[in-house]
């Protein structure tokens, strides 16, 4: 079918669903819902069989829905309407919730449905159930939504006829998530600040200032006066709660001089001054990075928020690393988080910092200084095992593994050029035609579309995908990792690997590669063109955009001569 998005962006769920249809056959393009005339324009240009609003904050114009079948792809249970249905289950403590799809009409969120996935609810922030529970349950909605459709037999039911829990809910306000530090315990406070995680954050006062809590934990050990700084741990601030403390490893504070989400610690440097800082490779500390050793595997969790990897944090993990390493490891699986694996750089950190251009450089270097341990580490085999979604530098990251495994639910973003034609590094040139060829690496990174598992194996970005979704990904993966640090041939596949590196290494050092690829890099960022500041400036400060990338609108590509003259 052809089937035109009308999103608010192209953001995770809608990547994914983009990746599902189109590998089903369907003909996907993509309009940003920017005004009624651009979607009608949109709308007249494609003339779609179907549209799907997967992500979107306004009503569709009735001119297009009257016209055209329209699913709407909302994150709540039959009989739930609103804009907040994720933020109220959580704040709610629903234990099961679900995604319906329904075919829009005047009302917002009344339309017939289609179809409707539920799912048990998890102790997480919005964003990770979002890019998790939601996003599967979307996919398996609208596609049994899409089957119906295509069924002349089947019509959508009308909510009323569904016997159903759900019902209309107002927009969360920043009182409704309030926190009330003398009163609420840690489970109500943690509850709050992960309803409104990553958007729009919980607004309170820490230390006098009015500042935007993210990435919140319970922090055993820690007590003092409710709302009051007691500790600091890596990124993270310790907050006391009436009966313990939590961690908060993120803030945003509008009126500080760099207003976007940042670690909490930069925030409040200047009121940190006395709080005690716990290691964060102490138990009871704020915990990037955890280590565990079984069976000759080690596996290293990196739970950076966001994906993001800042210099320090690039430096902390290449340590870790070497350390399993030089422990004797036969195999080491670096297991990322289960949200993101890698997003690359830290664009944040970068922002803030007193020169963009410098702490880039410290940035890709530091990448590469882990990359490079990674490929050249030729007395243990590697695994990346990817739980999470990665984008740009980190998926080459993960490809300097012997071993990329991936889950089915997985989308990866294998470009770089969306951040102001970033040339990229992380030794893709290397790694690419050596494990794709030069012809897909090219396509590869010039495509600057997502790609789901089954995609990147075919490409040879991911090894093995190994089916059966998130949750169990991770164990599932040990036990693989075991067999290899077990199996008979495990020698040989070390000598074999040794050989290559070796028999590389003598066709072009790996140092080649590196000054070839940061040569690119530094152009970008200290050269005459600033499209990657600009791009970063409004990617961190999330500046919308004012038109569909042609990448993804493909009813805006204006067909080259030779198709319109044989057309
Ligand atoms: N640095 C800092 N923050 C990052 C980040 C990065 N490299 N990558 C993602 N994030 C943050 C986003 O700002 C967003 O923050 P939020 O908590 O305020 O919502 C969150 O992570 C999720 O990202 P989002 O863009 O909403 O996720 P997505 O699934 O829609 O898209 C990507 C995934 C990877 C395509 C997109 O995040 C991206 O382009 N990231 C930048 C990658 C990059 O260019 N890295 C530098 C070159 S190595």
């Amino acid at each position: 079918m052809r089937i035109l998005f009308l999103a608010h962006s192209f953001n995770s769920l809608t990547q994914r669903l983009f990746v599902e249809l189109r590998s089903r056959g369907h003909e996907v393009s993509v309009e940003f819902d920017i005004n009624d005339s651009v979607t009608l324009e949109a709308v007249e240009a494609f003339d779609p069989e179907l549209i799907v609003a997967p992500f979107l904050k306004r009503a569709i114009p009735e001119q297009v829905w009257a016209n055209y079948p329209c699913f709407v792809v909302h994150p709540g249970i039959v009989g739930d309407r609103g804009p907040s249905a994720l933020d109220w289950a959580i704040l709610d403590g629903e234990t099961r919730w679900g995604v319906t799809v329904l075919q829009a009409n005047a009302e917002m969120d009344a339309g017939d449905v289609w179809a409707s996935v539920e799912f048990p609810m998890r102790e997480a922030s919005k964003s990770s159930l979002y890019r998790g529970e939601v996003t599967t349950a979307a996919v398996s909605a609208v596609l049994k939504a899409i089957e119906r459709f295509r069924d002349p037999d089947v019509r959508p039911t009308p909510p009323d006829a569904i016997a159903a829990r759900g019902r209309q809910r107002p927009l969360v306000t920043q009182a409704d998530r309030a926190i009330d530090w003398e009163q609420d315990t840690t489970e109500d406070v943690l509850r709050k600040i992960r309803s409104g995680d990553g958007f729009p954050g919980v607004r309170s006062r820490l230390a006098g200032r009015d500042v935007f809590l993210y990435d919140a934990r319970p922090a055993p050990g820690l007590s003092g006066t409710p709302g009051e700084l007691v500790a600091r741990s890596g990124p993270a601030v310790g907050v006391a709660t009436r009966d313990g403390g939590i961690w908060v490893g993120h803030l945003k504070d509008k009126s500080f001089r760099h207003p976007f989400k940042l670690p909490a610690v930069t925030v409040l440097e200047s009121e940190l001054g006395a709080c005690p800082e716990i290691p964060c490779d102490d138990e009871r500390g704020y915990r990037e990075i955890t280590v565990s050793t079984e069976d000759g595997v080690a596996v290293i969790d990196f739970e950076f928020h966001n994906g993001a990897m800042s210099s320090d944090q690039c430096v902390a993990l290449r340590d870790a690393f070497c350390d399993c390493r030089d422990a004797g490891a036969r195999v080491i699986v670096l297991a990322g988080g289960r949200d993101f694996w890698s997003n690359g750089m830290h664009l944040n950190v970068i922002e803030a910092s007193d020169s963009p251009a410098d702490e880039s450089w410290r940035n890709i270097n530091a990448i590469d200084d882990l990359a490079e341990a990674v490929i050249k580490a030729t007395d243990c085999l590697t695994v990346a095992a990817l739980q999470g979604n990665t984008g740009a530098g980190g998926v080459f990251l993960a490809r300097a593994a012997d071993h990329v495994w991936a889950h089915d639910d997985v989308v990866l973003n294998p470009h770089y050029k969306d951040m102001g034609n970033l040339f990229g590094s992380e030794f893709w040139t290397y790694l690419l035609p050596r494990t794709c060829g030069d012809e897909k690496a090219q396509a590869i990174v010039a495509a600057r579309l997502p790609m789901g598992a089954a995609e990147a194996a075919e490409l040879g970005l991911v090894d093995d995908v190994i089916p059966g979704g998130r949750d169990t990904f991770r164990e599932r993966t040990i036990a693989r990792a075991k067999s290899l640090a077990g199996a008979g041939d495990y020698a040989a596949e070390l000598r074999d690997k040794a050989r290559r590196r070796e028999t590389d290494e003598a066709a072009r050092p790996l140092a080649a590669y590196r000054e070839t690829e940061l040569e690119r890099m530094r152009t970008n960022f200290y050269g005459f063109d600033p499209s990657y500041h600009v791009a970063r400036y409004n990617f961190v400060y999330k500046v919308l955009r004012s038109h569909t990338p042609l990448t993804i609108a493909s009813h805006r590509r204006v067909p080259s001569p030779e198709v319109r003259k044989a057309s």
